[in-house]
C-alpha cells in the first residue's frame, strides 16, 4: 500500500490524522484537473460554463456518501474555514453563552475567543470527565451545562488532543429541543467514522475530506440544514453574493440556492482540490477501503494496549469512545518537544507528541500504508528514550 502514496519512503508516518496523506491516483486526478484548468481558465472558471456544473457533480458525490442533500453543503477549504463562517454568522449578544468541550481545537477555541470579544456572548467550557467509558457520563455533563442563556452549543465529533468519539446525537437532539444552536467539528470524521448528516440532524457540521477520506489539501465542505442556511453570510462577498431576502428556496445568482452561489462562488480561485473528491471516493471503493481500515483499527488499538501496558497509564476511554485508526496515548511526564525531536531525528519516526491539559501525548494514527513493523520500531524507540 506504501507503494501508493507519495510518502516519503526515509519515515515512519505514523500521522495520518494531522493532514492526511494523498494516494497517487487521487493525486493525479488533482493535478489533471489543474490541467484543463489552466489549458482554458475562462471556460473552468466563469461561472456560466463549467464551474457551477463540475462543483455540483461533487457536491451529489459527497452527499450520498454522508447521508445528506446535494445542496445542504458547500465546499469550504478546511474545516477551520467552514466553522469559521458559521461561527462569524451567528448573531449573538452579551449574556449569551457559547456551550463546548475542554477538548476543542485550538484554532476553534480561538474563534469563539473573537466572537465572544466581538459580541459579549460567554464562552462556558465543560470539563468532559474522563476516561470517557460512557455516553450518559458524557451527555450528562453538556446537558447539565446548559442554561436559558445558551444559544450555541459546539463540539468536536472527533477530538483532536485525546482522539476520542463524540456520543454527541443526545445532546444534540437535547439542544434542538431547547433551541440551541448545535455546530459540530467533524474535522476528522469524514471517512473514519460512520456519519449521516441527516440523521444527525445537527445545525451546521463542517468536515475535512483531506484527512481519512484522502483528497487533496483544500477539500472540505460545510453542511448546514436546510432551514438554518439563512443564517450564514460568506466571510468572502463575491459574484454569487445577493441580500438576504426570502427563506432557503431564494435562488442565488447561477441558479442555485442563494446558500450555494453565495459560498460557491468567491472570487478566482483553484477549486481542483474539491473536484478530487470524487476520485477519493473511487479509490477506496476500488482498493476494498473498509478491510484496510478494520486492519489498521486493530493494529492502532493493539499499539496503544501496549504502550499503555508499558506505562501503566490508561487511555483517555474505553474502546467505543475511541476513534477508529487513531490513538492519543497518555505518557509519563516527559518533555514532549525533546520526545518528538528524538522519535523523528533519531528514529524517523514521524509522530505528533504534544502536552494537553496536563497530560503529555502520543497520538498515533494507522493508515493502510502502516505496517507491524512501523508500530515495532515505535514500541522500541519509546521504551529506549522513556525508559519504559
Ligand atoms: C477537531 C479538529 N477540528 C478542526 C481542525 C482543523 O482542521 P483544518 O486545519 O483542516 O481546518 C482539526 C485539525 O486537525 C481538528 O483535529
Amino acid at each position: 500500500m506504501r507503494e501508493l502514496f507519495l510518502l516519503s519512503d526515509d519515515m515512519i508516518f505514523l500521522n495520518h490524522g494531522s493532514f492526511g496523506a494523498c494516494p497517487k491516483p487521487v493525486f493525479k486526478a488533482y493535478q489533471d484537473w489543474q490541467l484543463k484548468l489552466e489549458r482554458q481558465p475562462v471556460e473552468f472558471i466563469d461561472q456560466s460554463r463549467d464551474f457551477i456544473i463540475n462543483m455540483k457533480r461533487v457536491r451529489i458525490k459527497l452527499a450520498e456518501e454522508l447521508g445528506a442533500r446535494p445542496d445542504d453543503l458547500v465546499g469550504v477549504t478546511n474545516a477551520t474555514e467552514g466553522l469559521n463562517i458559521v461561527a462569524q454568522s451567528l448573531k449573538l449578544e452579551p449574556g449569551d453563552e457559547i456551550l463546548t468541550s475542554d477538548h476543542e481545537y485550538g484554532a476553534l477555541e480561538k474563534t469563539w475567543e473573537l466572537v465572544s470579544n466581538r459580541t459579549g456572548a460567554k464562552v462556558i467550557e465543560v470539563e468532559i470527565p474522563l476516561p470517557l467509558v460512557s455516553e450518559p457520563a458524557f451527555s450528562k455533563v453538556i446537558i447539565d451545562a446548559m442554561t436559558e442563556r445558551t444559544k450555541v452549543l459546539f463540539l468536536s465529533h472527533g477530538t483532536s488532543p485525546t482522539a476520542l468519539v463524540f456520543p454527541i446525537k443526545r445532546v444534540v437532539d437535547e439542544a434542538r429541543a431547547r433551541g440551541i444552536i448545535t455546530v459540530i467539528d467533524g474535522a476528522h470524521v469524514p471517512s473514519l467514522i460512520d456519519l449521516n448528516l441527516n440523521d444527525l440532524d445537527a445545525d451546521f457540521y463542517a468536515g475535512n475530506c483531506h484527512k481519512w477520506m484522502m483528497a487533496p489539501k483544500g477539500s472540505a465542505f460545510l453542511w448546514a440544514r436546510r432551514d438554518v442556511q439563512t443564517m450564514l453570510e460568506p466571510l468572502v462577498i463575491s459574484h454569487g453574493w445577493i441580500p438576504q431576502s426570502g427563506g432557503p428556496e431564494q435562488k442565488g445568482p447561477f441558479g442555485n440556492s442563494r446558500f450555494i452561489d453565495c459560498f460557491e462562488v468567491r472570487g478566482t480561485r483553484d477549486p481542483a482540490a474539491w473536484l478530487s473528491i470524487p476520485a477519493a471516493l473511487e479509490f477506496m471503493k476500488q482498493h476494498n477501503w473498509g478491510e484496510f481500515a478494520k486492519h489498521s483499527d486493530l493494529l492502532a488499538r493493539k499499539t496503544a494496549e501496549t504502550i499503555s501496558r508499558l506505562t501503566g497509564i490508561p487511555l483517555f476511554g474505553s474502546p467505543n469512545y475511541c476513534a477508529p485508526q487513531m490513538v492519543a496515548i497518555p505518557l509519563p511526564e516527559c518533555d514532549v518537544e525533546d520526545l518528538k525531536r528524538q522519535l523523528y531525528e533519531t528514529f524517523s519516526i514521524e509522530v505528533p507528541v504534544f502536552r494537553w491539559k496536563g497530560h503529555c501525548i502520543l497520538r498515533i494514527s494507522i493508515q493502510a500504508y502502516n505496517t507491524k513493523e512501523d508500530v515495532t520500531r515505535l514500541i522500541e524507540a519509546l521504551t529506549k528514550i522513556l525508559k519504559l
